[in-house]
């Protein structure tokens, strides 16, 4: 994996919208979600209060946003990655696996001992490849996916993010 330059970053709300963009660019690559993704466009938003509340992150180089992050506030110790996006023409560059070691960072500074994804079952090498392992399946609007968990308690809690 290549080690993406580049600075992460509190996504801003004037971005919602290119924001939405990348992640409908992402998310039409597998190609088994076209159909359903461009039938429901609605199911590509970015809530403006989750970017509010800072839990939205971005990978930004040369100016540009090539990726973000959402992560919900920890609930019973577990924290929902819930977005992970990363632009088309900048995949493959570690900055999937940038956005989620920082989501992993925040979460443990807030408290929580797993980080919990219901991932794409295109994204479960990805998602394994970042520490994750399989815990099961869970229906989603578009079909079944993978729920899997990487353990937190085993890793340094950081200073308190800003
Ligand atoms: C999943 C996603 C976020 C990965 O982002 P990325 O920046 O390309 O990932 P990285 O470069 O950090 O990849 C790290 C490692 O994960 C694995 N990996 C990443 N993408 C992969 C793929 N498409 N197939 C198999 N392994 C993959 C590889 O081991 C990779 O290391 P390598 O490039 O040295 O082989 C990106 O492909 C994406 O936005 N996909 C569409 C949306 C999506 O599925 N999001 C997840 C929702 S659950």
């Amino acid at each position: 994996m290549t080690v993406e330059q580049g600075r992460l970053r509190r996504a801003r709300e004037d971005e919602v919208p290119a924001l939405e963009e990348l992640m409908r660019a992402a998310s039409l690559i597998w190609p088994d979600h076209r159909e359903d993704l461009l039938a429901h466009p609605d199911a590509i938003t970015v809530p403006v209060d989750e970017v509010r509340a800072g839990r939205v992150r971005v990978h930004e180089q040369d100016g540009e946003v090539t990726g973000f992050a959402t992560v919900q506030a920890v609930r019973g110790g577990e924290a929902e990655l819930d977005a992970l996006f990363v632009r088309p023409a900048s995949m493959r560059r570690g900055i999937g696996a940038r956005l989620v070691e920082d989501a992993a960072a925040r979460a443990r500074a807030e408290g929580a001992v797993r980080l919990a994804v219901t991932a794409d079952a295109n994204a479960s090498a990805f998602y394994g490849r970042c520490g994750f392992r399989m815990v099961g399946e869970t229906p989603t609007r578009f079909g079944p996916a993978l729920r899997m968990l990487r353990d937190l308690i085993s890793e340094p809690v950081p200073p308190p993010a800003r």
